[in-house]
């Protein structure tokens, strides 16, 4: 049985009486919903403070990056004990914005930086295991960039970056972590994926999640969407069987819109 979840990437965005105002508009409006997982993944600076407002709330805190060292000198880097002494439960990782397949970053055709903080494949995977060792659910984000869909490679990239992320990994681990397909051309562009090609490819996930793991391991792992996801389109994506919820940037930075998207994913999917 697969919980339905939303979750918020504020990427960076918020300052501390930022965050803490919009943590509140969320556990006031959805802080008490059952049957959907809400989570909240402010900039490192807020957690704290957004883990303090969500306290005795149903909405869960989740940082948006880790590093895999438990500590030593690593500038500028965050472990996975620090996020978990902050209240976190999840950690988003490979995000597209973090990503670069040669470890660099990539730019698109005009230039636009689209995986910017060059985290390899490899990188990624030793991240989420590093999450998993530390009690954390790793949010493992995959998707292609248009180019790439363009060249009729989308099924190949996001086969080989689900198999790439999960390699080494045993079921159980595998069990514990969540999918998130976010096709790069929709990623605050305003254009969704299709909800019937975003559940597609959605499947082309959890094939590439049994093809590791044994037919069957997909099943009850949470695969959500993300890219472009508004109130005025969550209910179509929802409603397709593969997809469980949304991973949201823009949407997610008003409170009164991402509640929407919770409600309507409780109503949708919610037990
Ligand atoms: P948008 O909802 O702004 O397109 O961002 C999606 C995303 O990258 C969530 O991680």
């Amino acid at each position: 049985m697969r919980v339905p979840m939303m979750a918020g990437n504020w990427k960076m965005n918020c300052d501390l009486d930022e965050a803490e105002a919009l943590a509140k508009g969320v556990v006031e409006g959805v802080g008490s919903i059952e049957g959907v997982a809400v989570v909240l993944a402010p900039p490192f600076t807020a957690l704290e403070r957004v883990a303090n407002v969500i306290t005795g709330s149903n909405v869960k805190l989740s940082a948006q990056n880790l590093y895999w060292k438990a500590s030593g000198a690593y500038t500028g880097e965050v472990s996975p004990k620090m996020l978990t002494s902050c209240g976190c439960a999840y950690v988003i990782v490979g995000h597209s914005e973090r990503r670069g397949r040669f470890g660099v970053p990539e730019p698109d055709m005009t230039d636009d930086l689209i995986r910017v903080f060059g985290d390899t494949d490899a990188a990624v995977n030793t991240k989420a295991k590093a999450a998993l060792g530390t009690g954390l659910t790793p949010i493992i984000c995959v998707g292609e960039t248009l180019a790439e869909r363009e060249a009729g490679l989308t099924d190949a990239i996001v086969r080989d970056q689900v198999i790439a992320a999960l390699e080494g990994m045993d079921a159980a681990q595998i069990n514990g972590v969540i999918l998130a397909y976010e096709p790069v051309w929709a990623i605050g562009t305003g254009k969704t994926c299709e909800s019937v090609e975003a559940n597609r490819v959605i499947g082309v996930v959890r094939a590439a999640i049994d093809w590791v793991a044994g037919a069957g391991a997909a099943a009850d792992i949470t695969v959500l969407y993300g890219g472009s996801v508004k109130p005025d389109n969550v209910r179509e994506l929802v409603e397709q069987p593969e997809i469980d919820g949304g991973l949201v940037g823009g949407a997610s930075l008003k409170a009164g819109s991402f509640n929407e998207l919770v409600t309507v994913t409780k109503e949708v999917r919610g037990s």
